[in-house]
């Protein structure tokens, strides 16, 4: 038999395993472990796409990285973001022509239903596949939990709403933390993110002084002018690399860039260069500490990955471990 669906009847069993083994009457909180009795080799072939991915493209870590975090600020971590469909999230502002790895999670759900169908929810392999694009990209490893569940609608206004815009100050970035959960700190160390991956000039272009006639004063000279000259007279989708000095690289050198005004998108400079009130004394001083201790940064970047992972979906949704990551399943 050929599994291209899921089968129930495994389905049931495996929470039912679940159950027991876990011993809890709670069967929904996330653990490290929670595949070894029912998918032991999800790992494995996580990891072999991930990796042949980013042979190809090592960009792609980046992109699968992204792809977690939108999902996980969008009724939490459950997958919706990979839902097609007109009124998906996929289609909302921050996401459209932007996210990017969708592919490689169907490839990689695909070889999961063969191996063992209906158990992996389709918001676990993007907690993972983000894991082993931290890792593959020279970052931290850190104990990616397990156990998430997928969601059964999209909401696409609250992800056009609900993920941080680089134009907004950065009180209001730390206020879209703190909506679901997430503290200052959390802020400054998650965008270290921005050690890898690329951005399009329409997304920091209004920080070139093209047409002022003073420089921006929070952007290096030099950088501006490579900026300009790349941006200048195209249709605004031009990328470039998130980290000036290390593109591929996942290191601090994110922090350092921002010490030296070289941070790209507005809302990666002012972590470090806003006016000074209580938001920004925190977060220049917590830029300065990861600039200078490249382990902490790693240490703190896994802790708050787990805790921007374990985001819950709102209280009372339907969920399901989803066959076909882009849609529901039947009825
Ligand atoms: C703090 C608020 C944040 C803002 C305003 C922000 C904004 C952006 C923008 C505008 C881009 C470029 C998109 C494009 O060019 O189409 C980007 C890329 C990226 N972001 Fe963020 N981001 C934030 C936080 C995060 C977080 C928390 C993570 C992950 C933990 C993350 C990971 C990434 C990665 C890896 C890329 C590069 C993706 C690629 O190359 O495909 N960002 N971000
Ligand atoms: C959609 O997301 C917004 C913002 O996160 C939230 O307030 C709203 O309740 C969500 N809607 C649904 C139907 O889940
Ligand atoms: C950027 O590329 C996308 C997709 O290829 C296209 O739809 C969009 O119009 C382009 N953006 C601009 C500003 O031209």
């Amino acid at each position: 038999m050929k599994h291209s669906h899921c089968s129930r009847l495994l389905l049931v069993c495996s929470v039912l395993v679940l159950c027991l083994v876990t011993g809890g009457a709670r069967c929904n909180k996330l653990s490290s472990n929670f595949y070894d009795w029912t998918c032991p080799g999800v790992y494995n072939i996580v990891q072999q796409h991930v990796f042949s991915a980013m042979r190809e493209e090592l960009r792609m870590g980046a992109s699968l990285l992204r792809l977690h975090f939108h999902d996980c600020f969008v009724n939490g971590c459950d997958g919706s973001i990979l839902l097609d469909g007109a009124d998906g999230e996929k289609f909302a502002l921050p996401n459209m022509n932007s996210v990017r790895g969708y592919e490689v999670i169907d490839a990689i759900k695909a070889d999961l239903e063969n191996m063992c169908p209906g158990v992996v929810s389709c918001a676990d392999v993007v907690a993972l596949a983000a894991g082993y694009g931290v890792l593959f990209s020279g970052g931290p490893y850190y104990n990616v939990l397990l156990g998430r569940r997928d969601g059964l609608k999209a909401n696409q206004s609250g992800a056009a709403n609900g993920l941080p815009s680089p134009f907004e100050p950065i009180s209001s970035i730390v206020k879209k933390f703190a909506d679901v959960g997430l503290d200052t700190k959390d802020v400054v160390v998650l965008s270290g993110a921005h050690t890898i991956g690329r951005a399009r000039c329409v997304l920091f272009s209004d920080r070139l002084a093209s047409t002022k006639s003073s420089a921006n004063p929070t952007l290096d000279a030099t950088m501006a002018a490579n900026l300009q000259k790349l941006c200048t007279g195209g249709d605004g989708n031009q990328t470039t690399a998130l980290d000036v000095s290390s593109a591929d690289v996942f290191d601090k050198q994110y922090y350092h860039n921002l010490l030296n005004k070289k941070g790209l998108l507005s809302s990666d400079q002012g972590l470090f260069s806003a006016d000074e009130d209580v938001v920004a004394s925190t977060t220049k001083a917590l830029v300065q500490t990861y600039s200078d201790d490249g382990e902490q940064f790693f240490s703190d970047f896994g802790a708050s990955m787990v805790k921007m992972g374990s985001i819950p979906l709102p209280a009372g949704s339907a969920d399901e471990i989803r066959c076909n990551c882009r849609v529901p399943n039947p009825k």
